[in-house]
């Protein structure tokens, strides 16, 4: 056969597969048996297998398992579902413990206990049990919002739908991994990657029989929302879920110590073949529930838990292609485009090059047959290159010195800090003039963490923007929805449902809408934080007019870096006009500030070390009781709280200003 025979026949395939996908999945009627579906998903596997030169992106073998369905309900979660910040080594545990004893101010790390738990590589959702019974189930979603998934939950034998036990939390939700055993993964595995994306499939079917045919699993181990907390650790509580009915990892452990969390590590990593389950990790969280809870949290991630990751799975391949890939900030990544290689159960293609300096100092060459590392969800890269296999005519990789996308110049940046310039080049046309740098502007625009608009995902985004159909980012709000439903892969309903999820997300918090802008060096931290001072959009966008920023320079968090780059942002005529153009034709919500607190339109600055509690801690404090923390004494301050030797300019500026200078009793006292 010729290739563009071959080539024909494949696609014709994968055609057809999508179709029945579609009508499966979505429609929920299908017209092939399973049998005759599994057996046409298997010839685009050998196909592949056979010409290794047609694997590409649209290749079932990276789209794996069944695409969920879009119509789940959304509901809010009581209390947010957080993700878990990485570990890889001794170091990074002995720097997260060092924080923890920072943070509480506490000198013997002894004190510190740890629950240690298996990190299961599946899909965790919330429970909802009232009166015992089990009412509502949620996935994890963006954190805040998950989707209602409780009939397919319904089917896991794990998960009791009433508890018998008469000391079960009356309104409580449990937390925990679905997932499925590598044994029963065997029986399925033609028709997903993975045992993750088993799991996650086959819990977003919007057909619970559906579900039910695959034999997902649930541990349980922490919980949400709850008013009834009778335990004062986390094991406490891992064996109340335990005699509650709910099953729970048996490798669970308590252990104190950075060196001994290592060795349990190193034990469970040796193991970790011989489970039933994948493990991609285990998970150590400070077991006192009392240091949790002045630990508090950080954006997405608790300051009282990490995942010591295992190490990577790690694999030989031969770069085919150096790419150069542009993100929303202008960085130019290398990324090596790898003939597919199946490392740790998930086929890799692609393998990050991070930046010139890397490559220069690895002497990274297309052609090059290169050790290729994959941990987990962390993206793969290139680990060292075999030269004994590198053929003579190849040549060194030179990098680009204009942007591949709008031919701009490519620049470094100062690090004001390092006094050094960044290992990364940008493309000097930061904003919605390069084409790339605009889509991937796009892309985050509708991301979860911002617009969250459902079905309008990156592929989505960038057919649209090809179809010319979306330019920037209000476009969106005005798409010729006649022209989408004609597209291949379309229809009425799926138009329709794209129009429904885009009416809704008009409605957004100020926070969301200053993150989705894409500025440099504003994340969803700094956007949260920016929304707390500017507490409505009118005022926001004042910023745009007066151009006075000034006032930001007095917020906690805010520094030098922020400011700059906003002013960068809000210098260009177009991003001035999206943000016109969007504050005109959405309805951003105003901030409503937690008022109930004591000390609530109070402004506070510490300055000297305060004893028995750290400065972090001090803040966070004076948050959680509505006041507001300042980084520079001025007239706003109203007051100066002092420490062990205070910077004597500040105090001198604060007794200028007639600010009230406070001790640390002092200011316990107004926390009562
Ligand atoms: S605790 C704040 N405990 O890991 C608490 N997570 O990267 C966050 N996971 O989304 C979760 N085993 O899907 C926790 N014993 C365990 C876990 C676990 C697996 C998953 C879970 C979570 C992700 C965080």
């Amino acid at each position: 056969m010729q290739k563009n025979e071959i080539k024909k026949k494949y696609f014709d395939k994968i055609k057809e597969l999508n179709k029945h996908n579609l009508l499966y999945y979505q429609k929920s009627k299908p017209i092939i048996s399973d049998k005759d579906y599994d057996k046409l998903k298997k010839e685009i596997f050998e196909l592949e297998k056979k010409y290794t030169f047609l694997i590409s992106d649209i290749s079932p073998s990276n789209t794996v398992g069944f695409k969920p369905s879009k119509n789940f309900l959304k509901a809010v979660h009581r209390e947010r579902m957080l993700s878990l910040s990485n570990a890889f080594d001794k170091n990074d545990l002995g720097n997260f413990e060092k924080k923890v004893l920072n943070y509480l101010n506490i000198k013997d790390k002894k004190i510190l206990e740890y629950s240690v738990e298996p990190k299961i590589d599946g899909i965790s959702a919330s429970l909802t049990y009232k009166n015992n019974n089990f009412v509502l189930g949620l996935s994890r979603g963006d954190g805040t919002e998950g989707e209602v998934i409780t009939e397919n939950l319904k089917t896991i034998k794990d998960i009791p739908k009433y508890i018998e036990n008469t000391k079960f939390p009356k309104d409580i939700d449990i937390r925990g991994e679905v997932y499925i055993e590598k044994d029963d993964f065997k029986n399925i595995k033609d028709r997903f990657a993975n045992p993750r994306n088993a799991a996650s499939g086959s819990l977003r079917q919007k057909d619970s029989s559906e579900t039910k045919k695959i034999p997902l699993r649930f541990i349980a181990y922490s919980f949400g929302f709850n008013n009834e907390i009778n335990f004062k650790k986390q094991s406490e509580f891992l064996q109340l879920l335990k005699n509650w009915g709910f099953k729970t990892n048996k490798f669970n452990k308590v252990i104190s110590g950075v060196d001994n969390l290592v060795q349990i590590h190193k034990e469970l990593e040796k193991k970790r073949y011989d489970l039933d389950f994948d493990v991609d990790g285990l998970v150590y969280k400070i077991n006192s529930i009392e240091l949790q809870n002045r630990l508090g949290f950080v954006a997405n991630a608790p300051r009282w838990a990490i995942a010591h990751k295992f190490s990577a799975d790690s694999s030989f391949s031969k770069i085919l292609n150096i790419e150069i890939q542009i993100g929303r900030t202008g960085a130019l990544t290398p990324v090596a485009k790898v003939k597919p290689v199946n490392i740790g159960g998930v086929l890799v293609s692609n393998a990050t090059l991070h930046n010139e300096e890397e490559i220069i100092r690895k002497d990274i060459r297309v052609g090059d047959t290169v050790k290729i590392e994959r941990a987990g969800d962390v993206i793969p890269h290139v680990l060292l290159v075999d030269i004994n296999k590198r053929s003579k005519e190849s040549k060194k990789f030179l990098f680009p010195q204009k942007c591949p996308s709008c031919g701009s110049k490519v620049i470094k940046d100062f690090n004001k800090v390092s006094k050094k310039y960044d290992a990364v080049k940008r493309c000097s046309s930061e904003g919605y003039k390069c084409e790339k740098i605009a889509i991937e502007k796009i892309k985050h625009f509708v991301s979860k963490e911002a617009f969250n608009i459902e079905g309008l995902g990156k592929k989505v985004v960038e057919k649209f923007w090809n179809l010319k159909l979306i330019k920037l980012p209000y476009d969106i709000f005005n798409l010729n929805y006649k022209k989408i439903e004609k597209l291949d892969g379309w229809g009425t309903q799926s138009s329709n449902n794209l129009k429904k999820s885009i009416e809704k997300s008009r409605n957004i918090e100020l926070d969301k809408f200053i993150f989705s802008l894409g500025i440099r060096h504003i994340g969803q931290e700094n956007a949260r934080l920016l929304s707390k001072f500017f507490l409505n959009i009118k005022s926001f966008e004042d910023l745009t007019k007066n151009f006075n920023f000034n006032s930001l320079a007095n917020l906690d968090g805010i520094g030098e870096t922020q400011i700059n780059s906003l002013k960068n942002f809000f210098s260009d005529q177009i991003n001035l006009n999206v943000v016109k153009k969007l504050v005109s034709i959405l309805s951003i919500k105003d901030v409503v500030l937690n008022t109930k607190g004591k000390l609530v339109n109070k402004t506070f600055m510490f300055t000297g070390k305060l004893s028995n509690i750290s400065r972090a801690e001090a803040k966070s404090l004076t948050e959680q009781n509505s006041g507001k923390i300042l980084s520079n004494v001025s007239k706003k301050l109203d007051y100066l709280v002092i420490g062990e030797k205070p910077t004597a300019k500040k105090v001198k500026q604060a007794n200028e200003l007639s600010i009230k200078v406070i001790s640390q009793l002092e200011w316990k006292k107004l926390l009562n």
